[in-house]
């Protein structure tokens, strides 16, 4: 636990979000701090989402030097800050802010965060991979982000709102020009017809897709195929046993979320740490 007082010194970050009760970020961020003796204090910010516009007159006005961003904010304040990286504007969201100077800076951690994880847990190398990424929203760019950036060749996208995965394919396809982008619905048809050639499936939907991710056949892949879940909460992902019965590899999401939080760490204190010290904090904390 915390050695050294707080005091009118004590530097503050935090989570901003709706809902953020649940969050196990403060354990995490302050158990660090804890470690390397850094006098900063994280706390759960809980933001009401009609107060979005807002947010980052809050992490200007308050003094806050760095924040975890989460549901409703992260693609709100996009246009707020003073800088974005490529990896946000490829995502189209922004999970950590930084305050020097009074300048705010977007990153995002999500998507280097998932390719660390997949290497660590022996899932396939992104170069010349064909990966198949269910969902469109900011976590879907961030995961496609990620593997582009890793040499990815081919991007296919299944989404229930077409219009959305065509944005997020124009916007990757900007920075990826050599990479191939497809577009098809989250449906049982949209997924056969791209299962010959991937050999990653990556779930990036939020939980009120699982009934239309549990009507996807994983047995139609290859089986030397793998299967990430990004939703590292959920105790059942749907996939998951049809995955494990047809002999493919499934990882949940808890890689993903160590290295994304230990990246947003080194960001806020220049402190490096790995995704399993991470890992162990969570661990210890759940
Ligand atoms: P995040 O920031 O985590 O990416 P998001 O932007 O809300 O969250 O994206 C959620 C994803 O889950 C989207 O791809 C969304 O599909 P739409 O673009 O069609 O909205 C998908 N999703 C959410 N609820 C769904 C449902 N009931 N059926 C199918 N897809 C759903």
């Amino acid at each position: 636990m915390r050695g050294t007082p707080i005091t009118g010194h004590t530097q503050v970050f935090g989570l901003v979000g709706h809902p953020v009760r649940h969050s196990f970020s403060p354990a995490i961020y302050n158990t660090l701090f804890a470690r390397f003796e850094i006098d900063a204090v994280y706390l759960a910010f809980d933001v009401h989402p009609d107060q979005a516009d807002r947010v980052s007159e809050m992490i200007r006005v308050m003094g806050l030097v760095g924040v975890n961003l989460t549901v409703p904010f992260k693609e709100r304040i996009l246009d707020e800050l003073d800088g974005l990286t490529a990896a946000a504007r490829e995502a189209g969201a922004v999970n950590v802010v930084t305050q020097l100077d009074g300048a705010l800076m977007g990153y995002n951690t999500d998507g280097e965060g998932f390719v660390r994880s997949l290497a660590e847990e022996g899932g396939p190398d992104p170069g010349g991979l064909h990966a198949v990424i269910l969902g469109a929203g900011g976590a879907a760019r961030a995961v496609a982000s990620g593997l582009l950036d890793r040499g990815a060749a081919a991007i296919t996208f299944l989404n229930r709102t077409i219009p959305r995965a065509e944005k997020a394919a124009a916007a990757l396809e900007s920075s990826f020009p050599s990479a191939t982008f497809d577009v098809r619905p989250l449906t049982s048809d949209g997924f056969s017809a791209v299962t010959r050639d991937a050999r990653l499936v990556v779930n990036c939907t939020s939980g009120p897709a699982a009934d239309a991710v549990a009507g996807l056949d994983p047995a139609l892949l290859s089986v030397d195929s793998s299967w990430v879940d990004i939703n590292y909460w959920m105790e059942e992902p749907p996939a998951k046993e049809a995955c494990l019965a047809a002999g493919l590899r499934f990882h949940d999401g808890l890689g993903m979320l160590a290295h994304q939080g230990a990246l947003a760490f080194e960001l806020f204190t220049g402190y490096p740490v790995t995704g399993s010290e991470i890992r162990s904090v969570l661990e210890g904390a759940s």
